[in-house]
């Protein structure tokens, strides 16, 4: 995709009525996956269609999983070929440029005997470190390998016969779980994951809906055990919106003077829910209504109004796991509280799609922000009157377009962002509801 796009950003305005966010873009990930290892077809309404799931629906294509065209809207159909149904792909794997797509896909492929495969993705992705899942997956017997020990892609996987073990991961990866999760569905033997903290558990849920067997233990449920031997059958999902796409509409509506949004079917798993402790702690006037549970993931609307000046918020490694893709846009917040704001425990926001502490501090303090970035976080000033800034570079980053897009919204002229097309790897009409919801003053 071409991300060279450059976009006037009007500056000013408030949030005014209601709107859906795309599907959840972990568990649109995750549907697709597991629906293809599964025996019998999957159903999933609301699969998010934009660039990440569409890389992962790609990869499994071309190994002989038959998915339906993804469109908004529209139903997809996955058809699963069972365990150990996927085919050596003709062609290389490419996950473009999502790090969900090539981590879970080393899960499922390593224990695939008999058959080798190739994975690559874009430049982002080919920075990102894969050494988190590679090494696990090796104490399993499993054999990848790529440039600097397995770190970084293209990466080769030869699939191997696997053995159950017990892993402590490093980080607290969603990711990283649920690849080992995925290895251990026919691995021989029990394998227990064992986090340092809980990180969001969809690939739990849904694989037991699946009829995987996934015994859940340990404090705060941090040690997940998968017990081989079980098939997987096929289901029907229902993807809610997500809460990582709703928080740009979360936090222009606290922070735009005069908003008052409603963001309807949003996905609020407590493991991903920290923003809106955060939202708590800022003072920000929001409530949670029509709470529901769909396919197994709680549901909500989310009612926002722009009342009072909010309050700064510290943010530590504990919580760091239930908001680390709201991070960028928590920054722009912060520069509209009244009052200095931290961030630490941060450092993993640096292999995300981009090093987003250094991105989100540069451009913000291009708009005359004032903060200072750390190895770990970023200290805030709040209470900053943000200038518009006609060399505004989303440097390729989905989730860093978007959160300049709302604090250009807050500058008090126009600004111009380029490379602005990125939102579409996770959000592809944000644009479309920013026009919308954008009420110009
Ligand atoms: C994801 C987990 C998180 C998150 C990413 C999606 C997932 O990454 O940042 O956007 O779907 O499992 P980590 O697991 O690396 O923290």
């Amino acid at each position: 995709m071409n991300h060279s796009s450059l976009r006037t950003l009007l500056s000013g305005g408030s949030f005014q009525g209601e709107v859906q966010v795309p599907g959840d873009k972990s568990i649109s990930h995750r549907a697709l996956l597991f629906g293809a290892i599964a025996e019998g077809k999957t159903t999933i309404e609301g699969l998010l269609p934009a660039e990440d799931p569409l890389s992962t629906a790609a990869c499994l294509k071309l190994m002989g999983v038959k998915v339906s065209p993804i469109r908004k809207g529209e139903l997809v159909e996955v058809h699963g070929v069972g365990l150990d149904g996927l085919q050596e792909p003709e062609e290389i794997l490419n996950c473009g440029n999502s790090g969900t797509t090539m981590r879970l896909m080393l899960g499922l492929l390593v224990g695939r005997t008999n058959r080798h495969f190739i994975l690559t993705g874009d430049a982002s992705l080919s920075k990102r470190p894969m050494k988190r899942v590679s090494q696990p997956l090796k104490l399993m017997g499993g054999q990848v390998n790529g440039r600097s020990n397995g770190n970084f892609a293209p990466l080769s996987v030869k699939g191997q016969k696997l053995r159950g073990a017990v892993i402590g991961t490093p980080v607290a990866s969603a990711q990283v779980k649920s690849a080992i999760m995925l290895a251990a569905l026919t691995a021989e033997g029990v394998t227990t994951v064992i986090e340092p903290a809980r990180s969001r558990d969809h690939s739990e849920r849904m694989l037991k809906a699946f009829g995987a067997n996934i015994q859940i233990g340990g404090e705060m449920g941090r040690h997940i055990s998968i017990v081989p031997g079980s098939t997987l059958q096929g289901q029907k999902v229902v993807v809610p919106g997500d809460i990582s796409s709703a928080a740009f509409w979360l936090i222009a509506a606290a922070i735009a003077p005069g908003s008052d949004i409603t963001i309807k079917n949003v996905g609020i798993n407590p493991t991903r829910t920290g923003i809106l402790d955060v939202m708590q702690q800022m003072e920000a006037s929001f409530e949670l209504f029509n709470l529901r549970e769909i396919a197994g993931e709680p549901v909500g609307d989310i009612h926002v109004v722009q009342k009072n000046q909010l309050k700064p918020f510290l943010l530590d490694a504990e919580i760091m796991p239930r908001l680390i893709d709201e991070v960028p846009i928590l920054a722009v917040a912060a520069c509209f509280c009244k009052g200095v704001s931290k961030i630490t425990g941060a450092s993993e926001l640096r292999v995300k799609e981009t090093d987003r502490l250094n991105v989100m501090a540069t451009q913000l303090n291009l708009m005359g922000a004032n903060i200072e970035e750390h190895s770990d976080g970023l200290t805030i000033q709040g209470n900053q009157k943000l200038h518009g800034c006609s060399s505004l570079d989303s440097q390729t980053d989905h989730r860093v377009a978007m959160s300049l897009a709302i604090a250009s919204v807050m500058a008090n002229s126009d600004s111009r962002m380029n490379r602005s097309d990125a939102a579409a790897v996770s959000y592809p009409e944000f644009w479309d509801d920013l026009n919308r919801l954008r009420l110009q003053s």
